[in-house]
């Protein structure tokens, strides 16, 4: 990190409400993805907890290229299936591919949709070695999200 990075982290003004490193975060987070709605967690597995309590039942599937064990464990709390699509090559470590991160959702959400609330895409699949997803199989699953009518969240 550079020095004007580190200067900024001691100075995060961490109060408990009103804080304005808050809105410096909220402004950048909102210029970057266009969300209207930005809520700060304190790590990764909050926002799974919060994200999976709100939106899973039992028996619900949750595809993904590789859960995040965090991830895979909020799920299974929920009684939840979190299932690992990533592509064939993306098991095979002594292989050569661009992108071992890339999913294939179609034969689930053809067959089994109606058990499947929301789409996971994790960039990169830390889980499967911090591999890359290619921006091609990435805008496939938004057709595809789109055509079943499914949210699709990232874990980046
Ligand atoms: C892909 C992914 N998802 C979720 C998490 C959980 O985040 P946290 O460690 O902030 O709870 C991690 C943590 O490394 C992660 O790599």
């Amino acid at each position: 990190m550079s020095s004007v990075q580190w200067g900024a982290l001691i100075q995060g003004d961490e109060s408990y409400a009103g804080s304005r490193s808050f809105y410096r975060f909220r402004d950048v987070v909102a210029d970057l993805t266009g969300f209207t709605h930005i809520i700060p967690t304190h790590q990764g597995r909050a926002v799974e907890r919060i994200l999976f309590h709100t939106t899973l039942k039992s028996g619900d599937i949750v595809p993904n290229n590789t859960h995040f064990d965090t991830t895979r464990t909020n799920i299974e709390a929920e009684g939840a299936e979190a299932l690992d699509l990533v592509i064939a090559e993306g098991r095979i470590p002594s292989l050569v591919h661009p992108f071992k991160g890339n999913v294939d959702f179609d034969q689930l959400l053809s067959e089994r949709g109606h058990h499947v609330p929301l789409v996971m895409v994790t960039i990169t699949n830390n889980s499967g070695g911090g591999q890359p997803v290619s921006l091609e199989n990435f805008r496939g699953v938004r057709a595809l999200c789109d055509k079943y009518d499914k949210p699709l969240f990232l874990d980046a």
